[in-house]
């Protein structure tokens, strides 16, 4: 989740919501962010707000902010659980970061604890982790299952080595894979792989390997995202120094093309444009969540939360976010009230993306007129448009950020 603070107004210090953004509550999709800011080494495309021992510096620790989560979480439950409210039970909760598997099965499981003790956990609730490769181990699965963990995602990224380097990522090749091999062998039913594609040196043989590897693997979802070169990163100032070359659009447009090819012929279908599934039970159900407008609590530094159409953003700095919960204030350092047009918006961003796309009431007639102009120019599909519904085509998921912009004018 990417931590990049918009600008907005100051949150109250005991992080209450408004009442409109507390109605209806529990009627809508609930789900728990946890955002664990560590990582061994700092791979150097990565701008996630996650830190490194050396700088953190004695600024922050895992117990630190382990104990801050807590507190953050219980602080959440007592806020959307106002007055005789019900605290609304997760019914999904993805633990990101960073590395969550640097905390160990113990770490992970006292986290899930927290949300268990804090908001509780609807029945049959979806719960992941996101993990890296180098650091999963047997052991490590089966203590999350126990815990309760029911899905794990592993960065995997390529495989092929030179690509790994490029990426600065410390797993060998066929650790991902391995590691996947792992977490089903220990019982979990849901394992995702996430490949990035378009890292400057990767050829078309080398990411059609990684997907013949993620196929071998077995698993049931697959992200797959273009390298995005972030500025402020290693690798930007790299690209700048004329080191590496910038990703080309072209090539990304080819290199999607080969990994839908690739996926739906092995039995994947795309339920957003970069995320695949063997079927709908294999479906990230949080991140649809997100996707849908749900409500959402964010827990842990820089972490983003959306209720009711009011969104808020935590304290990035570990020690930061740490100080304000340990003074009994909440960490959100600012928050944004979305107006009814900026939901609109927001919607066709993200629905659009979907498989089942977007119902064209939310567009407006200038919408409408563009969404006929995007089926003639071979972007969204006609005959959904005429039940009332923007789907992209294949050429349309291509350019599914163009669209976005000429529907919403
Ligand atoms: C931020 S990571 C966190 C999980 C884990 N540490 C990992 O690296 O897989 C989540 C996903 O975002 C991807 N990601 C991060 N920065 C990216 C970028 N600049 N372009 C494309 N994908 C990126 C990662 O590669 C990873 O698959
Ligand atoms: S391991 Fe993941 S979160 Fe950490 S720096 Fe690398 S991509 Fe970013």
């Amino acid at each position: 989740m990417s931590t990049h603070p918009p600008t907005g107004q100051q949150p109250p210090q005991q992080g209450t919501l408004p009442a409109t953004a507390l109605r209806g509550v529990g009627q809508r999709p609930f789900g728990i962010y946890v955002h664990v800011p560590f990582c061994a080494t700092r791979c150097g495309y990565c701008d996630f707000n996650t830190y490194t021992a050396d700088e953190l510096a004695g600024g922050g620790s895992f117990r630190g902010w382990l104990d801050a989560l807590k507190a953050e979480l219980e602080l959440g439950a007592r806020v959307l659980g106002e007055g005789d409210r019900a605290v609304p039970r997760a019914e999904t909760v993805f633990v990101g970061g960073g590395t969550p598997s640097l905390l160990g099965g113990e770490g992970l499981g006292e986290v899930l604890d927290a949300v268990r003790a804090s908001f509780g956990l609807a029945p049959n609730a979806e719960v992941t982790t996101e993990a890296n490769p180098e650091s999963t181990s047997p052991e490590l699965f089966t203590a999350l299952l126990g815990a309760g963990y029911t899905r794990v995602s592993l960065g995997m990224q390529s495989a092929a080595e030179h690509v790994l380097r490029v990426l600065d990522r410390k797993h060998t090749p066929g650790r991902a894979v391995a590691a996947a091999g792992e977490a089903m062998a220990a019982g979990f039913e849901h394992v995702s792989l996430d490949l990035i594609y378009g890292t400057p040196g990767e050829s078309t043989d080398d990411l059609r390997g990684s997907l013949e590897a993620v196929l071998e693997a077995g698993v049931d979802h697959v992200s797959a995202y273009s390298l995005i070169v972030e500025d402020g990163t290693a690798m930007a100032r790299r690209v700048r120094r004329g080191e590496l070359p910038m990703p080309d659009e072209d090539v990304l447009a080819a290199d999607y093309e080969l990994v839908d090819g690739i996926l739906s012929k092995a039995g994947f279908d795309w339920y957003e444009v970069s995320n695949w599934a063997t079927g709908e039970a294999a479906r990230c159900a949080h991140n649809i969540g997100y996707w849908r407008g749900g409500d959402w609590w964010g827990a842990g530094p820089g972490a983003h939360s959306h209720v009711g159409g009011v969104r808020w953003w935590n304290l990035k700095y570990p020690s930061r976010y740490a100080a304000a919960l340990g003074e009994g204030t909440s960490p959100a350092a600012g928050r944004e009230v979305l107006d009814a047009e900026d939901r609109r918006v927001e919607r066709v961003m993200l629905e659009l993306r979907l498989r089942e796309g977007l119902t064209t009431e939310v567009l407006d007639d200038a919408g409408v007129a563009e969404a006929r102009r995007a089926v003639t120019d071979g972007l969204l599909r006609d005959d959904e448009l005429r039940a009332g519904r923007c789907v992209l085509t294949d050429r349309g998921r291509l350019l599914a950020d163009g669209v976005v912009r000429r529907l919403v004018g």
